[in-house]
């Protein structure tokens, strides 16, 4: 993680943020409701949930969702709340439920679309009716077989919060990709050190110096520069075909790619917390998760053409290797931040010209929390330093 970023979009005058939003309580929960609550959270690929029963549980604002197929196809996500007393449901992080859920404790027994079935000596209870009492729900929503979970009650369809992508990623193919190798991470630090961190390659030559020998930190263009999608491409260095130990392609092309593609490397954070990297072979999404004001889970997974595992050549452990040698910087390097930026001299640091992604990035947070009065001051644009790219 990791990249390149140019100027497009940079404002003279965007500092850091202060302290408190890496460390304070308070600030993670108010992000819980305001960002984590409010916005569609990637909690899985639709291969995750493949046949009736299939279940994985997602943290999202600090609920425990289950997430499951039910028996008529549909995915569904249920808060792991008992109905009668509150108590936990499932506690295995994935697997296949069987017909129904049943609490351990009292045994109220729901099916997989939520609908309570069982609810033993509750007879006697004056006006008790089942029917009252179905597991609670969140929305679901899908985008290129990603699934999509959002608390809010009534929230904006996932179709219209992802329109600024529509087609973007098409030649990608994203939805029929297969996920083949998946590790999880826990960081010491903020989430939003991650996703910052993610949005700039200033620290390529410092932190990663064998990435920048495939990936020149100064290629490249960013082309979504303001709003809740950022990111742009880096190009892979000749004579290397990919983002891997060896600089050769691990897989056959995600799809029909053009020439272009095929020398690119694409990475997006979509907000809050999801990161998006599309290399000519794979592709791996992250997402980050607070644990607390000082931590995060980052679950990455990479991807491949459905028809790559069988192919000859495919090796994506060199890919893997790749990523997991590169996050593993990113995250110590993370954490060496949180140290700093929880200090008492520390205070909002200038940004500069290549991290305008960052910056970027840290005003739509400061739009969403409403403390537009904390966003770093609006100068006047400091002019491109080369040309924004439109993707083909
Ligand atoms: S708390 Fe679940 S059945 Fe009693
Ligand atoms: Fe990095």
């Amino acid at each position: 993680m990791s990249f390149l970023k140019t100027t497009e979009s940079f404002q003279a005058g965007a500092r850091t943020m202060p302290g408190r939003y890496y460390a304070s309580p308070d600030i993670l929960a108010l992000e819980q409701e305001r960002v984590f609550a409010s916005h569609w959270i990637c909690v899985g690929r639709e291969g995750d949930f493949a046949v009736a029963g299939a279940y994985r549980l997602a943290s999202v604002a600090g609920e425990s969702l289950i997430v499951v197929r039910d028996r008529e196809g549909q995915i569904r996500a249920h808060f792991n709340v008992c109905r009668h007393r509150g108590t936990r449901l499932c506690t295995e992080s994935a697997g296949t439920l069987p017909e129904t859920i049943q609490c351990p404790y009292h045994a109220w027994t729901y099916r997989l679309d939520g609908r309570l079935v069982g609810a033993p000596h509750m007879a006697g209870t004056p006006g008790f009716s089942m029917a009252d009492y179905p597991l609670h729900a969140a929305a679901v929503g899908r985008w290129e077989g990603f699934v999509f979970v959002n608390l809010a009650p009534d929230p904006e369809p996932v179709e219209e919060a992802f329109a600024p992508l529509r087609h973007r990623f098409a030649r990608f193919n994203l939805s029929s990709l297969t996920s083949v190798r998946r590790i999880d991470y826990e960081v010491g630090a903020n989430w939003k050190l991650i996703l910052q961190n993610y949005s700039e390659c200033l620290h390529c030559p410092t932190i990663h110096p064998e990435l920048t020998t495939k990936l020149p930190y100064t290629s490249g263009a960013n082309d979504l520069v303001e709003g809740p999608f950022l990111g742009g491409y880096m190009e892979i260095r000749q004579p290397h075909e990919s983002a891997t130990m060896s600089g050769r392609a691990c897989a056959i092309p995600l799809g029909d790619l053009p020439d272009e593609d095929r020398a690119r490397a694409y990475y997006y954070t979509l907000f809050p917390g999801m990161m998006l990297s599309l290399h000519p072979d794979y592709a791996v999404w992250y997402s980050v998760t607070p644990r607390s004001a000082t931590a995060s889970l980052v679950t990455c997974e990479w991807m491949v053409h459905p028809e790559a595992p069988s192919q000859p050549g495919y090796n994506i452990a060199d890919a893997e290797e790749f990523w997991d040698r590169t996050n593993r910087q990113d995250w110590h390097i993370c954490e060496q931040s949180q140290l700093g930026v929880m200090s008492r001299v520390y205070q909002p640091g200038p940004y500069s010209p290549r991290e305008s992604v960052p910056a970027a990035w840290d005003r739509e947070y400061l739009r969403v929390m409403g403390a537009q009065d904390l966003a770093p001051p609006r100068g006047r644009a400091v002019p491109d330093a080369r040309p924004a790219e439109t993707p083909a």
